[in-house]
């Protein structure tokens, strides 16, 4: 029987890798010219970590998770993302002692059990970014002005900024009693799963995709409506920011974080050309989360970005041309010939010019072939008669024109002419 990949989980192969590469490439420059630091945490964790700083009623912590036991009994869970870990990290490492703020970001696979679809999987990459120590509306601004910098360098199409104001976890308190007793009255109108939520986590109920939830919840009061006087002034100082930036939003009421962990400032980016999986990435501010976890009270903000999405949205003319160009292909061939040209491989490569060769071909005509193939822009032509000479022949494989290399100092002789 062949073995599958698991469903939802998926091979990079090497034509999508350059693409892949390109937007690693830029999301590491943008991050360092922001001043984060990149930061590598690990894949698991004691499923404890997640099911504290997400949320116990989140969806992700009650149905998404992968968790295990290991051998000793002890419960691990593969990380669903990256804000848990790397607060871990920041604890543990005792970073609150060193110069604030710190500034890091990751790139790597998360894992979620959901329903894979076209932009959804099992395992999927986030490029993120955590902000620790800044209790400043600019810092919002600064970790929204990186995303939005990423992806309007990427050239991504059809991108809206969706932003929303939480509050304290006191505004949202006392918006709860107001919200659930209006669902009460529209019980009948939601969805099942709403219907649960309702008593679990009441606010998500605002951010059900389900027609029939979103038409029960139009009318609904809103948390805008019981919000503290000091969230509404760093909310305000926050949309004054995005405009002095230039950065274009979207109020939107309804923007409530699968991820219980945020307060205040709480954003989306998405998109109208993905289909229904629409967010291309999402954050917001969290400053009780590291006094959660054990650490000191510590203001923070940092979004995720999903690469597959990105991926999918990226223009073709966006990636640069990838290998070939500049590859130099060694048509060695006849027993002498390829013994040499065996070693010339070798020198080439450990002088930093890329070179290739088929060994499966054993002539001139077979290799050169496999050159064009390859798109190689040269190939060095190495028989057992050039060998006879001390020479090998350097072809350039768009005008077949061709030059004579001395074989005792092939790579200094080629160098200046690839
Ligand atoms: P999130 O909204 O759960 O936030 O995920 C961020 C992004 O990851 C999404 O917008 C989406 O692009 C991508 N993503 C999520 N799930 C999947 C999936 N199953 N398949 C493909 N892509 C997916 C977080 O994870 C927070 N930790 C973000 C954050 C960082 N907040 C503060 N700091």
């Amino acid at each position: 029987m062949i073995i599958k990949g698991i469903k939802g989980v998926k091979d990079l192969l090497p034509e999508e890798a350059p693409r892949w590469r390109f937007i690693e490439e830029k999301a590491r420059q943008w991050a360092t010219t922001f001043g984060f630091q990149e930061i590598r945490v690990p894949i698991f964790e004691v499923t404890t970590l997640f099911a504290r700083s997400i949320g116990a009623s989140t969806d992700i912590v009650e149905k998404e998770m992968y968790t295990f036991p290991d051998r000793d009994g002890t419960s691990l869970t593969l990380r669903p993302e990256g804000t848990a870990g790397t607060v871990r990290a920041y604890i543990e490492h005792n970073r609150a002692a060193d110069p604030l703020p710190q500034k890091y970001f990751y790139i790597g696979p998360m894992f979620r059990h959901e329903r894979p679809q076209a932009g959804r999987l099992r395992q999927f990459h986030q490029f993120g970014v955590e902000s620790f120590g800044m209790a400043d509306p600019r810092a919002d601004v600064e970790t929204m002005a990186l995303l939005w910098q990423l992806l309007s360098d990427l050239q991504l199409p059809a991108l809206t900024f969706e932003i929303n104001n939480l509050g304290y976890t006191s505004d949202r308190e006392a918006y709860k009693p107001v919200l659930v007793e209006y669902l009460q009255r529209q019980v009948d109108h939601l969805c099942a799963n709403c219907q649960r939520r309702m008593i679990t986590n009441p606010l998500r109920v605002l951010d059900c995709k389900v027609p029939e939830c979103r038409a029960a919840t139009e009318a609904a009061p809103k948390l805008a409506e019981s919000m503290s006087e000091k969230a509404r002034v760093y909310f305000d100082a926050v949309l004054k920011g995005l405009d002095a930036l230039g950065i274009p939003y979207h109020l939107n009421h309804r923007l409530v974080r699968g991820l219980d962990y945020y307060c205040l400032t709480t954003f989306e980016v998405t998109t109208t050309s993905l289909g229904a999986q629409n967010a291309v990435g999402a954050g917001g501010r969290y400053d009780g989360l590291v006094e959660t976890l054990g650490g000191p009270p510590t203001p923070a903000v940092g979004f995720a970005v999903g690469i597959e999405r990105i991926s999918m949205m990226l223009p073709d003319s966006q990636v640069p041309p990838s290998v070939g160009q500049k590859t130099v292909y060694v048509a060695a061939f006849g027993e002498q010939g390829a013994a040499s040209g065996f070693t010339v491989l070798q020198d080439l490569r450990r002088a930093g010019i890329r070179a290739v060769v088929d060994f499966r071909s054993g002539t001139l005509k077979a290799h050169l072939r496999q050159a064009d193939r390859w798109q190689c822009r040269h190939a060095l032509i190495l028989g057992d008669d050039e060998v006879t000479k001390g020479l090998a022949i350097l072809r350039n494989m768009e005008t077949k024109a061709q030059v004579d290399i001395p074989l005792s100092s092939v790579v200094a002789s080629i160098t200046p002419l690839l």
